[in-house]
Parts: C-alpha cells; structure tokens; sequence
C-alpha cells in the first residue's frame, strides 16, 4: 500500500520528491493546468462548495475520500496502482519475459501517441461539458458532472505525469500540447472524432457517459494489459473512478426512462408528441440520442482491419480487455471471417483485434438497454429500445460511408439521407430536448423530465445540498 504525502504541491504516491526534476517540470505544468481548468473548465461555479470524492491513496479506504471543495482547490494528483511484484508480459510476442520500468526505445513513439490519444480525451471532456451546469436538472446532477470533470482533469494529470516521467523533452512538449487543443476548436481540434461533438444538453451527457466513457473503459481495460508497467498500474487506478461515470450515465437514462413512462401512464398514451407536450422526452428521440452516441463512440475502437492494433498487440504495447479471459495470447495461428461491404473477408486474428474490442463494448453496453427494455415492458409498452447495428454511420473502417439504416441493411445513398433525420435527433429533436433544459436548484428537487435518483451519494439523502452555490 502506498502513502500521500499532502505536504507537498502535487499529490501522489510516486517519490516524487525523490525526483527534483521531475517534480519541478510538473509544478511548471501545474499553473498551466489551472489556468486551462478555469478557462475551459465548467462556466461559472468555480467559488461553488462541490461535495466532492478525491482520491487519497490507491487502497480502498482512500481512493474515495468525501468532503465539500471548491473545484479550482481540487487536489488533483497522480497515483498509480501498486505494482505487482514479479509482473510479466500477459500477451504478444514477448509472452511471460518481465514487464518493463522503462520506454524500450523501439516502442518509444507508438506508446507515446497511444498516452497522447488517451490523455487528449481527458480534458476533451471538461470541454464538451462546460456549459450543462446552467441547465442541470438538479443539485444531485450537477454535483455528478462536476465529480466526473475533476476526475478526467486527474486523468489528465496521470497522463502526463507519464509523459513527463518517460518521455524527456517531447514528453514535455506534448503536455503542453494537451492544453492546447480545444474541444471543437477550427484551428486545433481534440484528435478525436467524438471527443469535438458538442455536448449541449443533459440527454447528450447521459448518453455520453454510457457510450463514450464506455469506450474509455475498454482502452483503459486494454492499456492496463500493457508490458510498459507505469502506463499498466496509471490505467487500473483510471478504472476505479471510470465506474462512477458510466453510472451517471446508465442512471440517467433510466431515470429519463422511468419519467418518460410515468407521464405515458399518466396520459395513457405513447404518442411522442403528447408525450413532449406533458414535458417528457419521449421515446422514439430517446432511441435516436443512443443511436447517434453509440455510433460516435464505435468510430473510436479503429478499423475493423488494422495493422496498428496487430503491431500494438504483438509487441506487448495494448492487449485486449481482460485478456486472462482469454486462452490464446499469441493469435499467431488465429483468423477471424469479418463482414465488409464486398463480402466476407478472412483475416489473421491479430489485425482483427479493434473488432473483438468493439464486440465484447456492444456487449457491455446491452446491460443498460436490458435494463431500460424492462421497465417498459413492466409500465406495460411494447416498444423497445435498440442499439444500432456496428455498420450503421460509421466515419472508420470498412463501413465507413456506406449508407446502413440501424438495423445494419444496405440502402441506395439518396433514401439514406432522406430517413437518416428518422435515425439521429434532427435539429428539431434537438430543439425540443433543449426547450427542456431548465436550471433546477433547489435541494432534493428535479426536473420535469427525468426521475429522482434511487439513493444519494455516499449514503446522504436525495435532498442533501450536494452544490451550495454563492
Ligand atoms: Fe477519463
Ligand atoms: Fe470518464
């Protein structure tokens, strides 16, 4: 079990005060990082008093320790799961040879674009969800969105810190590049797709914490495999507070479910447009906002076919989610038979492997449709929420471009455009889930469109003033 030590600037449990270097060129970036997290972190509420989890150590006495904070006094710090004494490579190539303290300098590059593309989406985030604080639909949503901003401005930290640590002067340089790039920004975008869509209302925000903090899980999942052993024990502790955010998400949906059915039952009608005039979402737009978050987020696991993720995979750099729960960690004799637009197409399992990850995602993401599927039917509906076949809008890969309605058919182009405002919200939809979008502050109180939650954080009350606002 490591210690913090909080006499210090940076919290963490690394030495860092065994490393003056080290230490130094981080408390040169901290100020840097502030500045960027009151610029284009959450709008407003930085004199806020936000009940708050921070992570103290890595145990699990500490990991979550609670208490009311104002954001710009967050103490962000840089933890790493314990090591494992006598670790070795779980996959690839270099199978069960010990894992590595350092950068071996062939990898150098690929493993330092891997932590640039992972810690890029990290303040990517903060920046999409900058402004949903002044519509949060109550105090207990708003307390949730600012947990999960100051927990991916941390793992903005963790990435860093390894750049920092590893990766001498372009490590440095690179750092400073992650403050740079701005979410949505013309001259210099997030690198990823999904990481610039605007993220301008709560239903988005649900929809993103389900499908996209999902996708982070799974590449967290994968780069804790990894042989470099800094990266592998900075991603398992990433892991611990990812949890939360999925559970924003798949609660909220469900409590948008559960209002929505309520004001169905009440009007004794699934008609959405009687369903939005009672001030609910109704479910057809909700069916649109996770086709339009979980195609998004598909985009983000590569090609179906990729030379990258075989090279990544045979060198020991990213293995698959959980990969003991596999039985071969070579794939050199392995093919997988993959659909694409031609036909079928045979091709070594190795380069299949961003295809294997994004089965076992969609996987993962039925257990909240499930879940969600079920309370209709027990509020007695027929309909269904689906997800979108994996072919349907894609911008990557094999499928990219071709016009495939959500339930994975081929259509010509122009009937395609036509119905797509049918699939994904319309400006209209949008509008709608906008107009809904009001400001709810008082504690214990909600919004018109989405249910309480079940139970409080840390065991308070619902009610609990999770913000106080000044
Ligand atoms: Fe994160
Ligand atoms: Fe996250």
């Amino acid at each position: 079990m490591s210690g913090v030590n909080y006499s210090e600037k940076i919290p963490n449990n690394v030495n860092l005060v065994g490393d003056r270097t080290l230490q130094r060129a981080l408390e040169h970036w901290q100020p840097h990082f502030i500045e960027w997290w009151k610029g284009m972190g959450p709008s407003d509420f930085q004199s806020a008093d936000v009940y708050l989890r921070t992570a103290t150590s890595v145990d699990a006495q500490g990991w979550a320790t609670y208490g009311t904070v104002k954001m710009p006094d967050y103490r962000w710090g840089i933890f790493l799961a314990d090591q494992q004494a006598g670790r070795t490579i779980g996959f690839g190539d270099q199978m069960g040879q010990p894992v590595w303290q350092q950068v071996p300098g062939e990898y150098r590059s690929t493993l330092r674009r891997l932590i640039v593309t992972q810690g890029d989406t990290e303040p990517a985030s903060v920046e999409q969800q900058r402004l949903l604080g002044h519509t949060c639909p109550s105090l207990y949503d708003l307390r949730n969105l600012f947990q999960i901003n100051v927990e991916e401005g941390r793992h903005l930290w963790a990435m860093v810190y390894l750049l920092h640590a590893y990766f001498g002067r372009d490590g440095r340089e690179e750092a400073e590049e992650l403050l740079a790039r701005h979410s949505g920004d013309a001259d210099k975008p997030r690198i990823l797709t999904t990481f610039n869509e605007p993220i301008s209302d709560w239903l988005s925000l649900f929809c993103f914490t389900y499908f996209t903090d999902r996708d982070g899980k799974y590449q967290l999942k994968s780069l804790a495999e990894s042989a470099f052993d800094p990266l592998s024990r900075t991603c398992r502790f990433m892991l611990t507070e990812e949890a939360h955010h999925m559970f924003v998400g798949e609660t909220g949906l469900g409590r948008v479910t559960k209002r929505t059915l309520e004001v169905m039952k009440e009007i004794g009608s699934d008609d959405p447009a009687r369903v939005r005039a009672a001030g609910a979402v109704d479910l057809p737009t909700l069916q649109k906002y996770l086709n339009f978050w979980c195609s998004s987020s598909l985009d983000l696991f590569g090609s179906e076919i990729s030379s990258n993720s075989a090279a990544n995979f045979a060198n020991g750099l990213k293995g698959r989610p959980d990969e003991s729960q596999y039985e071969d960690h070579v794939l050199r004799e392995k093919t997988l038979t993959l659909a694409v637009p031609a036909g079928d197409e045979t091709v070594p399992m190795l380069n299949a492997l961003n295809e294997v990850m994004r089965e076992s995602y969609l996987k993962d993401c039925e257990i909240g449709l499930k879940r969600w599927n079920r309370q209709i039917e027990r509020a007695g509906f027929s309909t269904r929420l689906t997800l979108p076949s994996s072919r349907f809008r894609r911008t990557i890969g094999a499928w990219a471009g071709q016009p495939v309605t959500p339930e994975g058919k081929l259509l010509d182009k122009t009937t395609y455009e036509k119905q797509l405002h049918e699939w994904i919200p319309s400006e209209s939809d949008r509008a709608f889930v906008h107009s809904l979008m009001r400001k709810v502050t008082e504690p214990g109180k909600m919004a018109a469109w989405i249910a309480p939650p079940e139970r409080g954080i840390n065991n308070l009350p619902v009610e609990y003033e999770y913000v106080k606002l000044h």
